[in-house]
C-alpha cells in the first residue's frame, strides 16, 4: 500500500555496513527513475553506482550528515551506507534540471524501501572533491546523493508541536524522530 510505503521510506543514517548491496539491484533502481515523469521529457539525469568498499570510501568525505545534530559526524565506520548512487545532470542535454532530481530520487528511495533496504537523500555535498574523487566530467552536474543500505536505526514521526520547531532529534534509546507539520497547517 502506498502510504505504508511512504511511512517506511524514511531518511536513514546508519547501517549494516557489510551487508552488501549487488549492482543488479542498483541498477533495478535506477530503471525505476528511468521512468519517470521529466520536465521535457528531456531525460537528462545520469547516475553513477557504487557498492565496493573502495568506491564507498570515496564517496563518504564528501557527504554531510544530519545537519542539526552538531555533534555527530555522522556514521561511524561499520554504520556507514554499502551503496551509494550519484544523481547527475547532463549539462549537454538541459542546463536545468527542474524537480526531475527529486522524483528520481523519491522513486529510488521507494523502490529500495520496498526491498527492505533504506537510505537518505544527501544534497549536503562537496562537489569539488566529489568530482574529483570519482573523476566526474564537467559537463556533469553534482545534484544528489543518495546513500543507500541496510537500516541499523528507529525512526520515527510526530506531529510539530506548538512551538513549530521541525528539527529532529534522538532521544535516550538513541530513536530518531522527526517532526512533521499537521495536515490541517499546510492545506490552504
Ligand atoms: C533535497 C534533500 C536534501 C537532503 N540533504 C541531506 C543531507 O545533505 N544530509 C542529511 O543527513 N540529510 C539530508 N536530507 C534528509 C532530510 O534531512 C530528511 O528528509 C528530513 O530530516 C526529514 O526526514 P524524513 O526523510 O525521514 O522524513 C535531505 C533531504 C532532501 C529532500
Amino acid at each position: 500500500m502506498i502510504q505504508d510505503l511512504v511511512l517506511r521510506n524514511r531518511s536513514y543514517r546508519r547501517f549494516v555496513e557489510s551487508e552488501k548491496i549487488g549492482e543488479d539491484t542498483l541498477r533495478e533502481l535506477v530503471d525505476l527513475a528511468r521512468c519517470c515523469a521529466s520536465a521535457g521529457n528531456l531525460q537528462s539525469l545520469k547516475y553513477m553506482l557504487s557498492n565496493s568498499t573502495e568506491k564507498n570510501e570515496l564517496i563518504f568525505p564528501a557527504t554531510a550528515w544530519a545537519g542539526y545534530f552538531k555533534d555527530w559526524d555522522g556514521p561511524c565506520a561499520g554504520e556507514r551506507p554499502s551503496a551509494y548512487i550519484v544523481i547527475l545532470g547532463d549539462t549537454s542535454i538541459s542546463k536545468n534540471f527542474f524537480c526531475d532530481h527529486g522524483i528520481a530520487a523519491q522513486t529510488i528511495l521507494l523502490g529500495a524501501t520496498e526491498k527492505g533496504l533504506g537510505g537518505c537523500m544527501i544534497g549536503s555535498i562537496d562537489r569539488d572533491l566529489l568530482r574529483r574523487n570519482l573523476l566526474i566530467p564537467d559537463r556533469y552536474e553534482i545534484l544528489l546523493v543518495l546513500a543507500l543500505g541496510r537500516p541499523i536505526e528507529k525512526v520515527v514521526l510526530e506531529d510539530v508541536g506548538p512551538d513549530n520547531d521541525i528539527k529532529y532529534y534522538r532521544d535516550e534509546n538513541d530513536a530518531h524522530h522527526v517532526p512533521k507539520r499537521l495536515l490541517n497547517d499546510i492545506i490552504i
